[in-house]
């Protein structure tokens, strides 16, 4: 004769109110398991965590040097190496955008006013900025850091001086200086990093890749577009 406990389609919370046992006597209920069977299951469990475990430990050995490279926070240079400018001024390398190999980055520090044209204001340019890992530094100034990779087909951008923007050589996408998209088959802006200050020193954490910012319209562009009418291919 079947009790009311019988019920296979009883969910385990169903049969603890019913038995008034705990969820161990629930599932055992449900399943239609022996309490050996369980406790064997429950071993073989803790094995498994413990050779995961151990697994982690031997990868930890082999490779010991993560912590500091690329795919993990890379601290750089001084913030004091990196001297800003307007957006009109920047030149690589020497003010206003810096490559960083170790970080396959690129730093962008941005001075406010002049020829920088932020399009948006308020709260939609805090906005946008949060949306796109922008850091605003406590002299006023801004602060970016761009992967090098294009996210068309995955070639390195060059930033190009006689641009003032980044083109891509491989099929010429092409984006403005803090990564918005310009023109070309990318299918979205490029991805960026999230970057903060260490110490006096800029990190940017290399292991946190923001790949969410879309092709910008003239609603949510954040920079005027570059003072180079025509990026011709290199
Ligand atoms: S890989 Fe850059 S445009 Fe195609």
């Amino acid at each position: 004769m079947s009790s009311r406990y019988d019920d296979t389609n009883r969910t385990p919370q169903e049969y603890e109110v019913l038995t008034g046992g705990g969820a161990e006597t629930a599932e055992i209920a449900k399943r239609g398991i022996s309490r050996r069977q369980m406790l064997r299951r429950a071993a073989g469990l803790t094995l498994g965590v413990v050779g995961a475990e151990a697994t982690l430990g031997a990868l930890m050995m082999i490779y010991p040097n993560l912590k500091g490279l690329f795919g993990s926070p890379v601290t750089l240079k001084a913030k004091s190496t990196y001297a800003g400018a307007e957006q009109k001024d920047i030149s690589l390398d020497q003010k206003g955008l810096f490559y960083e190999s170790g970080a396959k980055s690129y730093i962008l520090h941005l001075l406010p006013g002049g020829t920088t044209a932020f399009l948006l204001n308020g709260m939609s340019l805090d906005n946008a900025m949060a949306a796109q890992d922008w850091v605003k530094d406590s002299d006023g100034s801004y602060w970016l850091a761009l992967y090098q990779v294009c996210v068309h087909l995955g070639c390195k951008v060059p930033f190009r001086d006689d641009c003032n923007s980044f083109k891509c050589p491989c099929h010429g996408s092409h984006y403005n200086i803090d990564g918005e998209y310009l023109d070309g088959p990318a299918p979205r802006s490029a991805d960026r990093f999230t970057m903060s200050f260490s110490g006096g020193n800029v990190q940017v954490d290399t292991g946190k890749l923001n790949q969410h910012v879309e092709r910008p319209d003239v609603g949510t562009r954040v920079l005027r577009t570059p003072y180079v009418a025509v990026c011709a291919a290199s």
